[in-house]
């Protein structure tokens, strides 16, 4: 079985790979074929791999290409990971955004928007390719913002496309260990859009837990997004929010905190990877436990100033590890060997939230099996976060049409109407301020 990965010169894919090395099972991976741009990325990844499969026997074989069509053809499972602009664009998406006060995350507010419209041109043709060149592959979209780049590319795959995020998965695996529960046998009632959902029930044999959660205090305290958000705040939603709310939630706090942080988190990682890149240049560099140090070094600082402008202290050890490879390893399998699963993944609406059309990518507990990921129904959002999922959605859904048409009228529109973007003036500056630092936008008229 051949898996392609896209951005396969990414700084994650040794997760991925080392995810692969551990399925020993009938129908696994067989073959990786890494695509990226940059052949020095490809090469420094290559030799992390290498170092990883060293002790493995049968280990996925890997070859590398700067070909897309070639990558594309004849693939079984297609991950797209990549990142237009790089991680140098994502800085520049964070620094524009915080000169005019908004804030400039990769997947929220006036960040998510300039990633969004430099992605959502390149998502689509890789769409176009692999619908001709591998009308019968899977596509699991990893990209950022996951939601809005896995529709676009859904327009061209349909269903073939799946998108996924770890953060809910966290969530629910946090929830569960509070309550002492397994997060296996747990049903998560989680739904919204990618990075903006809400877990509303956590049920085990049956029963809904997370009232004893909210009714707990102590407990709130004790784990991150209680830490994050405070308990007294969770309790008044009744619900837990996934950890990027905070930026809705506590907005003004996390812009001070990013303005104030000696670097923005682009900016960071950008410099971390840079070195990562440069020591692979050389041949004696010892790559896995350079890859791994760089890794932990980002794992313990992710979303280190939300933290601290909550005061909710370091992250859990157990929460290092992302997991979103486990994720997308879950999914290919339930696909590839017909392994049903339950899965929090961004598909189509398909009814589940009657607010949105069926078209419209949701993140959403969803049934997987060779036929692919088929949401489950649940409850009703809330009016408050139903607002916020509808003014978010109709925001991406002028992303994909400024992307469409070029227009920059429809792209000052879609910064505009963002609820974290608070003046059309802004959103003029915004489009002003992005379109001149982003070659990748110059299609914007
Ligand atoms: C979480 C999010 C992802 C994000 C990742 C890394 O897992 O769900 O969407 O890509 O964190 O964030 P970072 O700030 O380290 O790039
Ligand atoms: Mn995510």
């Amino acid at each position: 079985m051949k898996l392609t990965i896209l951005g396969g010169g990414g700084f994650r894919v040794p997760l991925v790979y080392g995810a692969l090395l551990t399925d020993r099972g009938e129908g696994r991976v067989t073959d990786v074929v890494l695509h990226d741009l940059d052949d020095g990325r490809l090469r420094a990844v290559a030799r992390v791999l290498a170092e990883q499969a060293a002790a493995v026997p049968g280990a996925p074989r890997v070859t590398v290409t700067t070909d897309l069509d070639e990558a594309l053809r004849g693939a079984d499972f297609v991950f797209s990971a990549i990142r237009v602009g790089g991680l140098e664009g994502r800085a520049d998406d964070e620094r524009v955004a915080l000169a005019q006060g908004v804030l400039g995350q990769e997947t929220v507010g006036a960040g998510g928007i300039a990633y969004g419209l430099r992605t959502v041109p390149v998502a689509v043709d890789i769409a176009r390719r692999a619908a001709r060149l591998a009308p019968d592959a899977w596509v699991i979209n990893f990209t950022n913002p996951a939601g809005l780049v896995t529709e676009a590319m859904s327009r061209h795959l349909g269903d073939r496309v799946i998108g996924i995020c770890d953060s809910p998965v966290g969530l629910g695996r946090r929830i569960a260990r509070v309550l002492g529960a397994d997060p296996k046998q747990a049903w998560i009632d989680y739904v919204g859009l990618n990075h903006l959902g809400w877990v509303r029930g956590l049920r085990i044999a049956g029963r809904d837990e997370l009232p004893r959660l909210l009714a707990d205090p102590d407990l709130l305290g004790s784990f991150e997004e209680g830490k994050l958000f405070g308990a007294d705040w969770l309790q008044s939603l009744g619900a837990i929010p996934n950890e990027y709310l905070h930026y809705y939630y506590f907005n003004r706090e996390a812009v001070r905190a990013y303005q104030q942080a000696e670097k923005t988190r682009g900016a960071f990682l950008a410099d971390q990877q840079a070195r990562f890149y440069e020591e692979m240049r050389d041949p004696g560099a010892a790559a896995l436990a350079a890859w791994d140090r760089t890794r932990a070094e980002r794992e313990a600082t992710y979303m280190a100033e939300n933290r601290e402008s909550a005061g909710a202290g370091e992250r859990d050890a157990d929460d290092l590890s992302g997991g979103y490879e486990k994720v997308a390893l879950a999914l290919m399998r339930a696909i590839a060997r017909d392994e049903r699963t339950t899965l929090i993944l961004n598909v189509r609406n398909q009814g589940v939230l009657s607010v949105l059309d069926d078209d419209a990518v949701i993140e959403v507990p969803c049934l997987v099996d060779s036929g692919g990921a088929h949401p489950v129904a649940v409850a009703p959002l809330p009016e408050h976060a139903t607002g916020l999922v509808c003014a978010v959605k109709g925001v991406e859904r002028e992303v994909l049409a400024a992307a469409e048409s070029g227009s920059r009228a429809t792209a000052v529109k879609a910064f505009a109407l963002h609820p974290l973007v608070d003046s059309v003036n802004v959103a003029r500056s915004l489009v002003e301020g992005y379109t001149d630092v982003h070659p990748g936008l110059a299609y914007l008229k």
